[in-house]
């Protein structure tokens, strides 16, 4: 008999030393009391008529529709498109990975701007692909660089991914610069419009006007289904016929996902009312951080802010908010430039003040005024 360590070897050889892709994970916290702010979660329950599409299932001993047929056709109505060149996924994650399988061969390349959303690095070269990154510019203003992710094209190049508005740094990118891109570039051009709803703000347009643009978009973050999982994208027509080919037969939305999505889409209105809420309390939030000395919140378009904190290293910040039961993400990866920041998304009222109160405390007591850099400040 084999011995369960010789089973490693018949993991892919490409997986065995690939460091994976870590959602923030934080330590537990002591207490009872957790506040979690770290995932770019909705604070608002699923809208009333998701949370009924729900209940409705609860009986049902059925697949779901292997066409997505319905859920289909209401996303296609609430982007207001063909509804053949919708395709939907267990979360957006879900739909990165169809668009993976249709396009990325071991050595083709996928061009990024970090700091970014940081599954796009580890899920495509998980297919193989070589990841060119085209860095953001320096804070405040993150600006995207169309020249040099023009200038980064080769021919292995198959697909260039715009996080608008971008996670982690939370703001929006002109949209003269995404359709530079998408008119200069030979390849595919995904925009993720995760946070779309947050910043009233698409380039869903675009991918009418040109045959290169791939919208995606998730049920996630504004209507409060991250843990159904329900992503889609609005995909070339050209692609379409190839979809059936590397989508599982079974569909990988389940049932009662699909329905509380439906829902959700026909309840919009009840959910742009917690979307008016976040974006209330996300400026809320951020008064208040840059009233704080040497703290600096940047603008955000989405349901979070990025915090660059008056220290070195915001690690042992994020430990102290844990151990006090308040969790947030952080970025100790050097190469991103973001070591000194924390992502704090926007939580109830009662939560966002928990953390406003933490952070002050913490940033009070672990650091006497004469020993904080001003570096925040300065950037
Ligand atoms: C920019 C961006 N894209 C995609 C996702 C994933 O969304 P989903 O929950 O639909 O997989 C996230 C989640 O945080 C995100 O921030």
């Amino acid at each position: 008999m084999t011995d369960a360590k010789a089973l490693t070897r018949l993991v892919k050889s490409g997986l065995r030393d690939k460091a994976s892709y870590a959602p923030g994970v934080s330590p537990s916290a002591p207490t009872g009391r957790v506040v979690r702010l770290d995932w770019n979660e909705s604070p608002f329950p699923p809208s009333a008529k998701a949370q009924q599409a729900i209940i409705d299932l609860l009986q049902s001993s059925r697949y779901p529709d292997f066409a997505q047929t319905e859920l289909r056709a209401a996303l296609a109505r609430y982007l207001d498109a063909p509804v053949e060149r919708v395709v939907a996924g267990a979360g957006l994650d879900d739909v990165f990975n169809t668009l993976a399988m249709l396009i990325i061969e071991p050595g083709d390349e996928v061009i990024i701007s970090e700091p970014t959303f940081g599954v796009y690095r580890s899920l495509f070269s998980l297919h193989g692909a070589t990841i060119r990154n085209v860095p953001l510019g320096g804070a405040p203003e993150f600006a995207l660089n169309p020249d040099a992710l023009i200038a980064a094209i080769s021919d292995r190049t198959k697909l260039v991914i715009i996080c608008n508005p971008n996670n982690p740094t939370g703001n929006l990118f002109p949209m003269g610069q995404v359709d530079q891109v998408v008119r200069s570039v030979p390849c595919l051009v995904a925009i993720d419009e995760a946070y779309a709803e947050f910043s009233g703000t698409s380039h869903r347009a675009l991918a009418d006007r040109y045959p290169n643009v791939v919208i995606l978009r998730t049920m996630s973050k504004f209507a409060s289904l991250a843990g159904y999982r329900v992503g889609y994208g609005l995909i070339p027509t050209a692609l379409v016929p190839y979809l059936p080919l590397v989508t599982p037969p079974f569909c990988n939305v389940s049932a009662v996902a699909a329905a509380a999505a439906i829902a959700s889409i026909e309840d919009f209105a009840a959910l742009q009312e917690n979307i008016a809420a976040i974006c209330q309390e996300r400026d809320r939030m951020f008064a208040h951080l840059n009233a704080l000395h040497g703290v600096i919140a940047y603008p955000s378009a989405t349901n979070f802010l990025l915090v660059r904190l008056p220290v070195t290293d915001a690690g042992p910040i994020a430990d102290e908010l844990a151990r006090r039961g308040v969790f947030i993400r952080r970025y100790p990866n050097p190469s991103l430039g973001l070591i000194d920041c924390i992502r704090v998304n926007v939580g109830t009222p009662e939560e966002n003040d928990i953390f406003l109160t933490e952070v002050r405390e913490i940033l009070e007591t672990m650091i006497p005024e004469n020993e904080r850099t001003m570096e925040g400040a300065r950037a």
